[in-house]
Parts: structure tokens; sequence; C-alpha cells
């Protein structure tokens, strides 16, 4: 079966990803079409090796869409996707518009596809890109022994900031490595250039980031159990595409390092790295791929039930743009689009 598909903020960081991964991945398309808002309708964008003209995104242009992949602002994604629904579409959202709603699944396809069968509003949401890594990584060892908390460490890239963040970063990069002045930040916080910022998100009332509560809200959302503790600490570090984790996971019973490994070597996303090898996960590795790269697997000396590992995956492909796509795969292959 192939699909008629909309892919709004289609000239995004995420959605110009989204294009190419359809491509690659050889998506089953009837027809597509690209929305963005009036800065950039009429400009081309490329597909296929085809040329497109991005259309303003307005209520008309979902007539007869099957499926939009939606990259924009949270509130574009609450205006428009309810009106994509309407018009007949399951909209796959990338923003954290959708997300906690209890009537919209929040899917990684590895870990919980089948919540695509219970879509109430008509829109799947995108989970955060270091909550979808970090489900990926744990599914198969929570599995085997049940995670009761974890305790993570970001290391995200500029690119996490979408366009902007690259701009503003590949700015400072150029003057920093030229050792010119370098211009003020306009998109992270504070310099990124030789620099890492634990503020680039805004603080809410718990003395969290929102991108700390949306890593504790969404893993236990994602994992099914609201009852598995989380305490993210999210950190911009000076790369530009790829976030790292580093993850303590505290288990209901004890697992053994040997059996962690054996069980990630066989997971479903997941490039297990051995360090005996010499391998290590990487965001250049990890750039350009659909996988989550999951290494340094040890024993937490301090508790014998937890187990200790670094998690990389490429934000804006298995962190957004990939899982998406992969959520619109599930949707055709499982009949649920009609
Ligand atoms: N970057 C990441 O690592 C990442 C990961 C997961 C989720 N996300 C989420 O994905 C979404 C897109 O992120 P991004 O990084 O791709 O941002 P971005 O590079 O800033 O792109 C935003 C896209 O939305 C479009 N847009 C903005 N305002 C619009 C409007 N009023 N009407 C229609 N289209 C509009 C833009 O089109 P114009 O060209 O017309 O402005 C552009 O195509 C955000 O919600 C973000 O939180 C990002």
């Amino acid at each position: 079966m192939s699909v008629n598909v909309a892919v709004v903020g289609a000239t995004g960081a995420v959605g110009d990803l989204i294009r190419k991964v359809l491509a690659e991945r050889d998506f089953p398309i009837k027809s597509i079409k690209f929305l963005a808002s009036e800065k950039s309708a009429g400009k081309a964008v490329e597909f296929a090796g085809e040329s497109y003209t991005v259309e303003l995104i307005r209520p008309e242009a979902f007539e007869g869409v099957q499926i939009v992949l939606s990259s924009t602002p949270g509130s574009v994604s609450k205006e428009f996707s309810p009106i994509a629904v309407k018009a007949g579409a399951i909209v796959v959202d990338n923003s954290s518009a959708w997300r906690m709603d209890p009537d919209c699944p929040l899917v990684v396809p590895e870990v919980n596809a089948h919540e695509l069968h219970n879509i109430k509003k008509g829109i799947v949401a995108n989970p955060n890109c270091v909550a979808i890594p970090l489900c990926v990584a744990l599914k198969p060892l929570h599995d085997l022994a049940q995670v009761k908390r974890i305790v993570v460490s970001t290391y995200q890239s500029s690119s996490g900031k979408g366009a902007k963040g690259l701009l503003d970063f590949n700015a400072q990069l150029s003057a920093w490595a030229a050792g010119k002045p370098v211009p003020a930040p306009t998109a992270h916080r504070a310099q990124l250039a030789g620099n890492v910022i634990t503020l680039d998100w805004a603080l809410d009332p718990n003395g969290f980031t929102e991108e700390e509560n949306k890593v504790i809200n969404e893993t236990r959302k994602i994992m099914g159990d609201q009852t598995i503790g989380v305490c993210p600490t999210c950190v911009r570090v000076p790369v530009k595409v790829a976030h790292s984790e580093a993850i303590t996971v505290e288990f209901a019973r004890p697992l053994s390092v040997a059996d962690a490994k054996a069980a990630l070597a066989k997971a479903p996303g997941v490039v297990f790295m051995d360090e005996t090898k010499g391998e290590f996960p990487q965001p250049l590795l990890a750039e350009g791929s659909d996988h989550t790269f999951v290494g340094r697997v040890r024993q937490d000396p301090s508790n014998p039930n937890a187990l200790c590992l670094w998690v990389v995956a490429d934000n804006l492909r298995k962190g957004a743009a990939s899982n998406a796509v992969q959520c619109a795969e599930e949707l055709v292959k499982r009949g649920i689009v009609k």
C-alpha cells in the first residue's frame, strides 16, 4: 500500500532529514508535499533527486493526505495537527505539544510499537531526542531485570536547537578557532565554542530544566511504568550532531555485565560496541545513523543491582526524523493508515 504524505516543517533541521530518511528507506509514497511558514513558502526543496516547491501551511493543504510528518514548533502543531486529523490524516508529530497527552501514544517502535493501535486523537507523538535512545538501550535490560531507577547525564549537541542552533555554533566555532572575537550567542544560552552549558533550556519550578522534565516524564510513559525513578542532568556540549548519555541504571534484580552485553548485542535498533575490542560509541560515529550505539557496560561498584553504560544516537535522525518515519512505516505495515 502506498500513501499520500505531507511533511510539515520540511525546511527545518528535522524536516530536512525527514525528506532524506523517507527517500533512503523507500517509504511507500503515492504523493508527497512539503509545507512550512510564509518564510519558506515558494522555496525549492529536494526529495529523491527531484525539486519540489514548499507550500504554505493552511487547512486546505491537508485534503487527501493520509500521513503527516510534522516537525514545527509546538504552538504550530497545536494549531494544525487537529486540522490535519479532521481532514483524515494521522499525524506523527516531533514537537513536545502532544507527548504527555493521555490520548496520544508516545512511540519508540523498538520499545512500544503496540501503542500505535491506540491513537484516540489521530496524533502519534515522537519522543524527546534523549528519551528515545535511553529507552532503546534500556528496554532489553528492563525485560531481563526490571528497571527501578535511572540516573542520566547528557552531552547534547548544538543541533538539538535546530537549524538556528547549528548556525549559532558554526559562527562561534569558526571565530573561536581563528582566534577572533566570538560573536554573541543567538540560539544557545551562552557561548558553546570551548564551553559546556547546563542551562540551555528554560528552568521549570522544580529546579529541573524543561528538557530534564521531558526526560523524566517521557521515559516513564514510553516504558509504560510510572514507578521508574529518573534523575537527569542535561548539558549542551560543543558537538554539532548526536547526543551522548552517561547512564547508571538500577534494577529490581541483579543483572550481570555479561548478560546485559548479550542482550544488547541482539537488541533491535542497538549497535553494541565492546570496549574490550577498543570500540566505544562516539557522536562522530553515530551521526548519520538510525541506530542507538551502546558501550562501556560495567558494574556499578557502589550498587550490586546497578550497571553503568554510555549511549550515543544521532538526535536529528533516531532522536527525531528516523523514529518518526519508523512510526509511519509501522502505521502502514499494521494497516492502521487507511
Ligand atoms: N533538533 C532536534 O534535535 C529535535 C529533536 C527532537 C524533536 N525536535 C522538535 O522538532 C521540531 C522541529 O525542530 P527543528 O530542530 O527542525 O527546528 P527548526 O530547524 O527551527 O525548523 C522548524 C521548522 O518549522 C517550520 N515552521 C516554523 N514556524 C512555522 C509556522 N508558523 N508555520 C509552519 N511552519 C513553521 C519552519 O519553517 P520555515 O522555514 O518556514 O520557518 C521549519 O521548517 C521542534 O518542535 C523540536 O522541538 C527537534
